[in-house]
């Protein structure tokens, strides 16, 4: 069962993979700061190696790139082939030599104990299927001392960029595939004292949690519209499977639930993050 839904995870963000790489300069544009919270947090030093795990396109990694210098390295990694590719393209194109990409489930590393300087993972934990199993590969694989930073999505309440969505798609009958709740889910690692508590069940003994604002701002609703189902994983899921008249259902009411979020210059629709870091 829990291979199923693994496989069946993987598949989802190949599929997605293409719609990352377009809206790659909106993503980073609206998050970047999470990304830049992370990098300052893992204390990448000259010469370190540093891993990213579930790194989809790679911007986190490469930002930790300047970081590192050419005597350090970059190990870009996510477990879906095709967002690998899409870090590969991206590494090129910015002509990053200290980056390595590779193809790697973060729940059982091929890679040796002590073998990294930091590991950095931005929305990757969440969406795993055993988050712990992930944690304590972490544990091995980092040397002693050195840092962990991560980030998951806080719960529904503080997330309205994303449940309007998902609370339209409710409204109209068609169901999320997977319990945003449960392993897996968006929201299975919802407030500080979870994240907290399943680093230090996996080994990490010193622990900082804080929250992050992450505000999506639109010039129009069709740009929130594209974004949502081309970028994020469960909804595009559902979306894909929709008739023709069902999305334009879907599409038409949305427009009218998120008219509540409207601002001069488009919607902005609120989201809170969770960064932690732990050695
Ligand atoms: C929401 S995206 C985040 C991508 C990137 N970290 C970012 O912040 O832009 C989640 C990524 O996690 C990857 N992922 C999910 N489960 C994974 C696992 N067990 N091992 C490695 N990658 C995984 C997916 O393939 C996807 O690319």
């Amino acid at each position: 069962m829990v291979d199923d839904a693994r496989a069946k995870s993987r598949a989802t963000w190949n599929e997605m993979a293409a719609g990352w790489e377009r809206k790659r300069d909106f993503m980073w544009r609206t998050t970047r700061h999470v990304a830049e919270w992370l990098v300052e947090h893992v204390d990448a030093r000259p010469g370190d190696t540093i891993l990213d795990l579930a790194g989809g396109p790679g911007e986190n990694g490469f930002l930790a790139a300047a970081r590192v210098g050419s005597q350090g390295k970059i190990i870009e990694t996510d477990f879906a082939d095709e967002m690998v590719g899409v870090a590969r393209r991206r590494a090129s194109e910015l002509g990053l030599e200290n980056v390595e990409t590779r193809v790697l489930d973060a729940e059982r590393m091929d890679l040796a104990d002590d073998s990294v300087d930091g590991i950095i993972c931005r929305w990757g934990f969440m969406l795993m299927l055993d988050p712990g199993a992930a944690f304590r590969e972490c544990r091995r694989v980092l040397k002693d001392g050195r840092r962990l930073a991560l980030s998951v999505w806080a719960g529904p309440e503080k997330n309205p960029w994303v449940t309007v969505t998902g609370m339209t798609m409710v409204q109209l009958g068609h169901q999320p595939g997977r319990d945003p709740f449960g392993p897996g889910g968006m929201f299975s690692m919802p407030d500080p004292e979870t994240v907290r508590t399943m680093l230090t069940d996996a080994g990490f003994a010193d622990v900082t949690v804080e929250e992050m604002v992450v505000d999506w701002r639109y010039e129009s609703f069709d740009e929130a519209w594209d974004f949502m189902t081309e970028v994020a994983g469960a909804i595009a899921q559902v979306v894909k499977d929709l008739s023709r008249d069902e999305t334009e259902k879907l599409r038409r009411t949305l427009e009218e639930n998120m008219d509540a979020f409207k601002t001069d210059s488009g919607l902005t629709l609120p989201g809170v993050t969770i960064n932690a870091w732990a050695s």
